[in-house]
């Protein structure tokens, strides 16, 4: 089953609960935690506080995509009862291995994100030891960009990866995806989808993740 994670990069941080609330009742599967440093991403969002923030308001599970150097340093941190993946960048972990078995090591799933230029190629030989790939289809670091057409051919080449190595592993799409091409995205093979400006921007947050479901 394809799953819906709105990004809360793009909620109404004043009111942080209220709209996750909104999604969960709509139906939303999971919540996407954008972090970002500064360093790796020309931005800073938030941190581990402002995602525990969440804890016990909401049964939904968190996805936490992690745009950070010396992630090892931060992972326990975002360990919670409602974690259920913790992913790295493969361009800001040097022993990308090693940081995929830490996180594992705390019984939370496991994803490494690509960007636009980082070919599918990287995770050849840590594809069995991934619970989850996700592919990033706009440069990371800001809500409300562009779709990255490229991505549509990495999500199949993905695809294809995890039918022959790894059937368990979840394929993630994050960024620019709207009403327009979730279905394609659904379709090039993308089981878990991220979808920010595109909720938390919606007139209506509630309707727009049910159109989001409808088409998925
Ligand atoms: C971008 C983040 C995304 C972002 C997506 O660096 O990783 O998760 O919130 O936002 P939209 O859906 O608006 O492109
Ligand atoms: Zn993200």
């Amino acid at each position: 089953m394809n799953r819906l994670a709105p990004s809360i990069l793009s909620a109404d941080f004043s009111r942080l609960g209220e709209e996750v609330k909104t999604i969960e009742e709509a139906g939303a599967h999971v919540i996407h935690v954008d972090v970002m440093d500064g360093h790796f991403v020309p931005n800073i969002s938030y941190g581990a506080t402002v995602m525990k923030s969440l804890l016990g308001k909401t049964g939904l599970p968190f996805d936490v995509h992690l745009m950070i150097e010396n992630a090892d340093r931060y992972i326990e941190s975002f360990v919670t009862e409602n974690t259920e993946y913790i992913t790295v960048h493969a361009e800001a972990c040097v022993h990308l291995h090693r940081t995929i078995q830490l996180i594992r090591s705390f019984g939370v799933k496991a994803g490494v994100a690509l960007n636009p230029a980082t070919p599918p190629s990287v995770l050849e030989y840590v594809l069995e030891d991934l619970d989850m790939a996700l592919v990033m289809s706009v440069n990371p670091g800001f809500g409300g960009q562009k779709f990255i057409p490229s991505a549509m051919d990495k999500l199949r080449t993905l695809a294809a990866m995890k039918a022959e190595r790894n059937p368990r592993m979840v394929i993630e799409v994050d960024g620019g995806v709207s009403l327009q091409n979730v279905s394609q995205l659904t379709e090039a093979g993308a089981d878990l989808i991220v979808a920010g400006s595109s909720v938390f921007g919606a007139p209506d947050i509630s309707a727009r993740v049910k159109e989001f479901l409808a088409l998925m």
